[in-house]
Parts: structure tokens; C-alpha cells; sequence
């Protein structure tokens, strides 16, 4: 049962998506979300029907990230483990297959969970980026790791310092996304694949999983709880909250006031 309106769960053909719904704020996803995301992914792994994770937003987008408003009220720090950090702890966890459906803005940790997605299709329409730095904020769900790895240091840094937005086609180039299809056929397209994994011995393609993430699942661990430590405390810098105040009131950020 989901914990939230905004996300919804399915079970069909051996597939459980999970759907990222709250079309009003581009799906930006609050605590609640997180909580029911986590839900929805121990379900995956707890179901024996449920054979392949399938991941996708809505008609306008996949996210736009983290709920910027819950951001400012309710940092998440370490010591409590806010919903999000749990949402970020379980993904790299998951045993069974994940395949990822995108369109439209994909942003900051809609961009970082497909580094944990083991199939990632993308709508021509995508708009992808990681404003992490922009925001006064650092890389997160391990992506100062996964990401030089997926398309190299130099890229990565572009992307991370200078949160420069990227289409699907670069995201395919760069070896993020599988493949782009048109906005009307993405999801569907995506979920053929599923339905493909859905079909191959389960247990062979958990211990494939396994296998591929073994030799870095220790240091991705202690990369990511960095990257916790940071964000958390970097979300209460000036610099954040005048990033997160400046998006609030539909103007550009001032960061000349801080050294
Ligand atoms: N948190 C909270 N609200 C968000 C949000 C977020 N991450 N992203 C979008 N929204 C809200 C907007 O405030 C706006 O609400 P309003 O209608 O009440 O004013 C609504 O969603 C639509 O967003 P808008 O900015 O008007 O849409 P757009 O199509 O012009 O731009 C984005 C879409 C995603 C590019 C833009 O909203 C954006 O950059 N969002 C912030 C992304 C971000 O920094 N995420 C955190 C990453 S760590």
C-alpha cells in the first residue's frame, strides 16, 4: 500500500511500476514520496510475482527532484534519516531489475536514480540536470562516483559544477540512457524491455546485478554516506537558502553576498 497519493504501484506481467505523480509541482518529491518509493522497492524485492522494478513519471515529467520547499523547512540530516536518505540507501540495494522510463524535466535525484536503474529509456523531450551546485548543495546518491565512471571525469564535472541541463541524446551518448524514443512511444518502449526481463530466469539476473555491482559496493557505500554528510549540512548554508529562496520567489540567485 503506498504511503502517498503522489506515487502509485501496479502489478502486471510479472512487472511492479511505480508511478511518480504530483503533475501540479512537476512531481518534485516530498518525504511522503520517498517513504512510499521505499515501500514500493522493498515490495519489489518481497514479491515473488513481481519480477522486474519499472520506473516512471507522468504525462509532464519524470521529477524535478527533491521538493525544494520541504528542502528549506526540513533539511535532511544524518542523524535522523529523513525518507529521503532511506529512499537513497534502499535503491543501490535492489536485487531484482530496474528499468527506467523518462520524459520531460528529469532533475537532480531524477537524474542521479538512474545511475541505480539497470535499463534507462528517455522521451526526446527530456530535460536532464543535476543543479546539486547551483543550489549550494553536492553531488548525492552516489553519483560522485557512479557518474566520471559512466561518462567520464571531465563530463561529469560540467554536469555537476555547472549544472548544465542535457537532452536524452547526450544522456545516450554519454552512456546514461539506452535509448530515446518520441514522447508518445517512451514508455511503452521501456516497458517492452521490462516485460523482456520479466521473461529470463529471475535468479540469473539477480546475481547478474550482483555480480556487475560487487566490486564497488563498498566504496559506493562510503562515497554516498559523504555525500549525505554534505548535503545535509550544505542545505543549511546562506548559499543554499538564498538558491531555494531565489527559486521560491521566481528569481535568479545572489551568491556575491558570501565568500
Ligand atoms: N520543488 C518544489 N516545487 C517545484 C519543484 C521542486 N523541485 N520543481 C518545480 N516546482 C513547482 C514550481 O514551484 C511551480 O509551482 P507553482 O506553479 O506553484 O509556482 C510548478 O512546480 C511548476 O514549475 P515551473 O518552474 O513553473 O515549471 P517549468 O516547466 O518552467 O520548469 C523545472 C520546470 C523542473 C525545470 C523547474 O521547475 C525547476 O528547475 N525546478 C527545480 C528543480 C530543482 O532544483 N530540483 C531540486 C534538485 S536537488
Amino acid at each position: 500500500m503506498s504511503a502517498s497519493s503522489n506515487i502509485s504501484t501496479k502489478l502486471e506481467d510479472g512487472i511492479l511500476s511505480i508511478y511518480m505523480d504530483r503533475p501540479d509541482k512537476k512531481n518534485a518529491l516530498t518525504a511522503d514520496m520517498y517513504t512510499a518509493m521505499v515501500e514500493a522497492l522493498q515490495e519489489l524485492d518481497s514479491t515473488p510475482e513481481a519480477r522486474v522494478g519499472f520506473i516512471t513519471g507522468s504525462k509532464e515529467c519524470f521529477t524535478a527532484g527533491n521538493d525544494l520547499a520541504d528542502f528549506l523547512q526540513r533539511p535532511p540530516s544524518k542523524g535522523e534519516e529523513p525518507p529521503v536518505f532511506r529512499f537513497l540507501k534502499t535503491l543501490p540495494k535492489v536485487e531484482k531489475p530496474l528499468v527506467a522510463a523518462v520524459n520531460g524535466p528529469a532533475i537532480g535525484i531524477g537524474v542521479t536514480m538512474l545511475l541505480h536503474c539497470d535499463l534507462v529509456y528517455a522521451a526526446t523531450d527530456s530535460k536532464l540536470q543535476m543543479p546539486f551546485a547551483s543550489l549550494g548543495a553536492c553531488p548525492e546518491a552516489g553519483s560522485a562516483l557512479l557518474l566520471p565512471q559512466t561518462m567520464g571525469y571531465q563530463r561529469a564535472a560540467q554536469l555537476l559544477m555547472l549544472s548544465d541541463f542535457f537532452t536524452a541524446e547526450e544522456g545516450k551518448q554519454w552512456g546514461l540512457i539506452n535509448d530515446v524514443f518520441s514522447p508518445d512511444v517512451y514508455q511503452a518502449k521501456a516497458y517492452e524491455q521490462a516485460k523482456r526481463l520479466s521473461l529470463q530466469p529471475a535468479n540469473s539476473l539477480r546475481v547478474t546485478k550482483m555480480l556487475m555491482k560487487k566490486a564497488q559496493k563498498e566504496v559506493l557505500e562510503e562515497i554516498m554516506e559523504l555525500e549525505m554528510d554534505y548535503f545535509g549540512k550544505m542545505l543549511k548554508s546562506p548559499e543554499a537558502k538564498e538558491a531555494i529562496n531565489a527559486f521560491m520567489e521566481k528569481r535568479k540567485p545572489d551568491f556575491t553576498q558570501f565568500n
